[in-house]
């Protein structure tokens, strides 16, 4: 039982492997230009840094001198830019090397009864760095960050200390030197381990799942941990929308799909059709895909009213059975639309069916027929300006009557005048809007530059540079 226990448990992770919906990956000139934002937005966070105060003794031989470093502040750094690296199958690589900071700051002292103080002007010269972030999955979906590494090294330090007897002082310099040298030294790999151990417990609560709206939820756990190459660095997202008020799993699975790298572009993100079917799925059961149609919604200009006149030229029998009565339509998916993405071309395929109603005078509701129509569009989409742009065409749409009430009736003609409503008002309303592009959604601080977008078998690509603008970051 055990044995078997325990061969079912190893097998677990895999029997419910799932394949990603979305896929996102960041290259290393994404990384590079990140590592660049970071090193300018740590720059200008200097001025405002607080430095810890110091307190400590030295024993002098005669007795022991006490003393205080308050007030630091950095008076001049020169921060040189990371070199940042992805490390296969590891993480990311962070060395830095000629870092050198000047800090002033006030200083006291006491040594038995007498007390002392001043100001003082300190250098750290050559600090260099090396640490390596691992980059892993809690196996609750969020992202997680070690320090599997870290060294650090300091060139030398200069210190100078200003009023006081300071010129009694003086000769102990050297004692402070070292000791200082020492100080900062031990304390600069445990702070960037307690860096990177408070951004894993902050990644740790990150949520997975998001309101999209009212409507609709979408989960965003990693499925597998990232995937890190020499060149890039891959997440693979469940990417599953669901309904706000149904959680339930839409009946189909996501197919396996492989980015194209664009290894010239900051980032990359693949969309698969699965995630996106999961969207319209959730608002198909959810029975959102539904119109109620009545005249009054029918331009006051149309010639054609919905009502048994105006349908006696498609059916013929309708107006006898039924004369001059306003009628109802409802229009309902009758099975979930379907995006697919082939080469260069997306296909949405719609299956609706119309319920059709006469209204009594005393509003009640008489069922005349059902239609149902199978329509296929397929549409061409890109972008330029950072606009997604395309168009859409009708490849093909068929109309059958799913039950009558009132006898059999072709639908050739109804089939036409639809094609015609269609291709001639529907699809340019929606050409013009394509035309004009729809900008691409913006994250605050983010620019997207040089977006492009590609159609691939089952999911559509987009790579694009990213500029980040720090000056909005602080507002
Ligand atoms: C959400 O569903 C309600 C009906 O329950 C509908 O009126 C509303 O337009 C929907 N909102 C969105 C954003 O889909
Ligand atoms: C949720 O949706 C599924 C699929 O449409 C349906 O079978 C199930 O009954 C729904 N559950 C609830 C609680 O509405
Ligand atoms: C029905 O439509 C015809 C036009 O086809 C219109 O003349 C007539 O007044 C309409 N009847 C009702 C009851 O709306
Ligand atoms: C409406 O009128 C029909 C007869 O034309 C009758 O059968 C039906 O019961 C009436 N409904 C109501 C709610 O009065
Ligand atoms: C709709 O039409 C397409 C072909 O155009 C076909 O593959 C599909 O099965 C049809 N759907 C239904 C529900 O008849
Ligand atoms: C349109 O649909 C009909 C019936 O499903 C099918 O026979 C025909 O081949 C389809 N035409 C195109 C262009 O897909």
């Amino acid at each position: 039982m055990l044995p078997s226990l325990l061969v079912l448990l190893t097998l677990m992770p895999h029997a419910f492997a799932i394949n990603p919906g979305i896929k996102a990956s960041l290259s290393d000139k994404g990384l590079k230009y990140g590592s660049h934002v970071g090193a300018s937005w740590l720059l200008e966070k200097t001025g405002q840094m607080v430095i810890p105060d110091v307190a400590g003794e030295i024993d002098i031989g005669i007795g022991t001198v006490h003393y205080w470093l308050t007030s630091m502040k950095i008076s001049q750094i020169n921060l040189p830019e990371p070199t940042v690296t992805f490390m296969e199958k590891v993480g990311i690589k962070v060395s830095m090397e000629n870092l050198n900071v000047a800090v002033h700051g006030n200083w006291n002292t006491k040594f038995s009864f007498i007390k002392d103080g001043g100001t003082f002007d300190l250098a750290v010269i050559n600090v260099g760095l090396s640490t390596v972030i691992q980059l892993g999955s809690d196996g609750k979906g969020h992202l997680s960050v070690a320090n599997v590494q870290c060294s650090s090294s300091i060139g030398g330090i200069d210190a100078s200390f200003h009023g006081g007897g300071s010129f009694i002082f003086q000769p102990f310099v050297h004692f402070f030197k070292s000791k200082i040298l020492n100080q900062i030294q031990e304390k600069i790999c445990p702070g960037i381990e307690k860096y990177v151990n408070d951004l894993e417990s902050q990644l740790e609560k990150m949520q997975v799942s998001f309101q999209v709206n009212r409507n609709l939820s979408i989960e965003l756990p990693l499925v597998l941990p990232p995937i890190i190459q020499s060149s890039d660095v891959e997440v693979d997202l469940k990417g599953v929308f669901y309904g706000a008020r149904n959680h339930t799993d839409p009946p189909f699975a996501a197919g396996p799909f492989q980015l194209v790298q664009q290894s010239d572009l900051m980032l990359t993100v693949g969309l698969s059709e699965f995630t996106i079917n999961s969207a319209s799925f959730a608002y198909y059961s959810a029975g959102l895909l539904q119109i109620l149609i009545t005249d009054d919604m029918i331009p006051k200009a149309s010639p054609f009213r919905l009502n048994t006149t105006s349908f006696g030229t498609l059916i013929p029998q309708l107006p006898k059975m039924y004369p001059n009565m306003l009628m109802l339509l409802r229009a309902y998916a009758a099975q979930t639309p379907t995006v697919s993405f082939h080469p260069d071309t997306t296909t949405l395929n719609v299956f609706v069916s119309t319920k059709a109603y006469g209204i009594k005078p005393n509003a009640t509701y008489i069922p005349f027929f059902r239609l149902d129509m199978n329509a296929t569009l397929s549409s061409k989409f890109f972008i330029s300006d950072e606009k997604l742009s395309g168009s859409t065409a009708l490849d093909n749409l068929t109309l059958t009557v799913g039950a009558t009430e009132i006898g059999p009736f072709q639908t050739e003609s109804l089939q036409k005048l639809l094609q015609i409503g269609i291709k001639s008002y529907l699809l340019p309303l929606l050409n013009k809007k394509l035309k004009d592009g729809i900008p691409l959604p913006t994250v605050h601080n983010v620019q997207w530059v040089n977006s492009m977008l590609k159609v691939n078998k089952g999911f559509v690509e987009i790579a694009t540079d990213t500029k980040i603008s720090l000056q909005a970051a602080k507002s």
